[in-house]
C-alpha cells in the first residue's frame, strides 16, 4: 500500500519534496486539485466537499495513509474526515494534516508570542489558534491572511521588489506585536522562507511545514508498525492532477526541483 499526499494544487509538492528527503523508499500517490485551486478563499463547506472527494480517491488508489499537505484542507476538513468519514468507510486507514505537527514543534520551542500566516480560510477557521490554546492557553497569538503571496510564489517571483512590499504589508503588523515565532501556515510559504527570515531578522523563529511534516511522518511510522509494514517500498511516485495544463511541469520543477524526475508518472483525472 502507499502514502497519499493531497493538496489543493501543486504547492503540496514542496511538502512531498521534504518527505522524500527523509523517507524516499516508500511509494507515494500525489493528488493536486489544480483545476479548483486556490481553496484559500472558498467556504469551509466547499473545501470539505473537495477534500473528502480527494481523500476518497487516494484511499481507492491503495493509500493506507493520506497526508493533507494543504493547510486550508487541514484547517477546515481534517477533523470531520477523521471523526465521521473514516470510521464509517475506512476504519483501518489514517488521514493526517499539517497543523498539529507544526503546533507541537512550536510548543516545544517555548514560544510565547506566536504569529501565523495563511490563506483566508485557514485564518478564519482559527484552527492553529485552537490547537495552540488547547496546549497552552497563556500564549499570545496573532494571525494574518496573506492572499497575494500564493500567486506571486507560483510565478517564481522570489526576488521581485513587489514581494518585499507584500511582506511589509502582511508581516509588519505581526512584527509590531513583538512575535517571537512565525508559523508559515500555507504549502507555498516555505519557498520564500529565506525572504521571510531576511525580512523578520534573527530574533523571530520561523516554522516551515515541509521539514516538520517529514520528520513527524517518520516518527509516526515508527510508532505505528502495523501501518508501516503494509507500505510498499519501491520508491515509486504517481501524480494525479485535475487539470493537466502546460504550467504543470514548470510548477512541478519549481516546487520539487530535482526531486521531480524519471521516476515520476503523471496522470490527469476528473473528480
Ligand atoms: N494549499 C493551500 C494551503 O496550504 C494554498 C493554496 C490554496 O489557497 O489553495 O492553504
Amino acid at each position: 500500500m502507499k502514502i497519499g499526499v493531497f493538496d489543493s494544487g501543486l504547492g503540496g509538492l514542496a511538502i512531498l519534496k521534504e518527505i522524500l528527503k527523509v523517507l524516499p523508499e516508500y511509494d507515494y500517490v500525489y493528488f493536486g486539485d489544480n483545476a479548483r485551486v486556490p481553496y484559500g478563499g472558498r467556504s469551509a463547506e466547499l473545501v470539505f466537499d473537495y477534500t473528502k472527494k480527494a481523500v476518497e480517491f487516494l484511499l481507492k488508489n491503495d493509500c493506507i495513509l493520506v497526508i493533507l499537505a494543504c493547510n486550508t484542507a487541514t484547517a477546515t476538513a481534517l477533523r470531520r474526515i477523521q471523526k465521521d468519514y473514516l470510521p464509517q468507510h475506512y476504519p483501518q486507514r489514517r488521514v493526517l494534516g499539517v497543523i498539529r505537527p507544526t503546533i507541537e514543534e512550536v510548543i516545544k520551542s517555548h514560544a510565547r508570542r506566536v504569529g501565523i500566516i495563511g490563506t483566508y480560510a485557514t485564518v478564519l477557521s482559527g484552527s492553529f489558534i485552537k490547537e495552540l490554546i488547547k496546549i497552552d492557553s497563556s500564549l499570545k497569538i496573532y494571525q494574518a491572511a496573506c492572499p497575494l503571496l500564493v500567486p506571486v510564489i507560483e510565478e517564481g517571483e522570489y526576488e521581485w521588489e513587489g514581494l518585499e512590499l507584500l511582506l511589509q504589508k502582511y508581516l509588519d503588523p505581526l512584527k509590531k506585536q513583538n512575535i517571537d515565532s512565525l508559523i508559515l501556515g500555507c504549502t507555498h510559504y516555505g519557498l520564500i522562507e529565506t525572504q521571510i527570515k531576511r525580512f523578520l531578522g534573527d530574533a523571530i523563529k520561523v516554522f516551515s511545514e515541509g521539514s516538520i511534516t517529514a520528520k513527524k511522518l517518520k516518527d509516526y511510522l515508527q510508532r505505528h508498525p502495523e501501518i508501516e509494514k503494509l507500505l510498499s517500498k519501491k520508491g515509486e511516485r504517481t501524480y494525479f492532477v485535475t487539470d493537466l495544463n502546460d504550467r504543470y511541469s514548470n510548477m512541478a520543477e519549481l516546487f520539487m526541483g530535482e526531486h521531480f524526475g524519471e521516476k515520476d508518472r503523471l496522470t490527469s483525472i476528473i473528480l
